[in-house]
C-alpha cells in the first residue's frame, strides 16, 4: 500500500473518518475520507479496509453509509473512490455497493491506472 498508509492521513483525517470497533473495543474496520475542497459536493475516499476475519458481513458497506450519511450534513451529493485495476475485491465491492466509473490510464502517474469510481448519496 505504501504511501496510502503514511501517516498524514490518520492523523490529519483521522477525527473525520468512520472507525468501526468489536464489542470488546478491538479494531473491526475503519475508512479514511474528505470532503473535497476543489469539489464541495464531493466526498473522497482515500482509504478504507476490514479486518480480514470479518469480512462479507457488511462492514465495508457500513463504513462507506456512514462516511455518506456524514458527508450529506456537509452538502455532498456524490462520493469517490479510486480502485487499481488488479484489486479485483475492490472492484466487485465498489460494483456491489453502486459505483461506476472509467479505467483512467496513468492517473496517479505512469503506469498507475485507476477506476475512478463515483455515485450518488445517498448509498442505500
Ligand atoms: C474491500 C473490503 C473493504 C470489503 O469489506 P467487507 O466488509 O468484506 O464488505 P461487505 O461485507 O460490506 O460487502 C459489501 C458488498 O461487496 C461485496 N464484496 C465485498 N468484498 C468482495 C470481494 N472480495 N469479492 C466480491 N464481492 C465482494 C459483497 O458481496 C457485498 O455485496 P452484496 O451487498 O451484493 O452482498 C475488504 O475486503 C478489505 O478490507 N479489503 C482490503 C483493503 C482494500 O482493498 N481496501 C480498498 C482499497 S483502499
Amino acid at each position: 500500500m505504501g504511501l496510502t498508509l503514511h501517516r498524514l492521513f490518520f492523523d490529519q483525517l483521522g477525527p473525520g473518518g468512520v472507525w468501526i470497533a468489536r464489542a470488546d473495543g478491538s479494531p473491526a474496520g475503519f475508512l479514511l475520507g474528505m470532503v473535497s475542497l476543489s469539489e464541495p459536493d464531493l466526498a473522497y475516499v482515500h482509504l478504507h479496509a476490514v479486518d480480514p476475519a470479518l469480512r462479507g458481513q457488511g462492514v465495508g458497506a457500513t463504513l462507506y453509509r456512514w462516511f455518506g450519511e456524514r458527508a450529506m450534513e456537509k452538502g455532498c451529493t456524490r462520493i469517490r473512490a479510486l480502485a487499481a485495476p488488479h484489486r479485483e475485491g475492490s472492484i466487485a465491492f465498489h460494483r456491489a455497493l453502486g459505483f461506476d466509473g472509467p479505467l483512467v490510464a496513468d492517473y496517479l502517474g505512469a503506469g498507475e491506472d485507476r477506476i475512478v469510481f463515483e455515485r450518488a448519496l445517498p448509498i442505500p
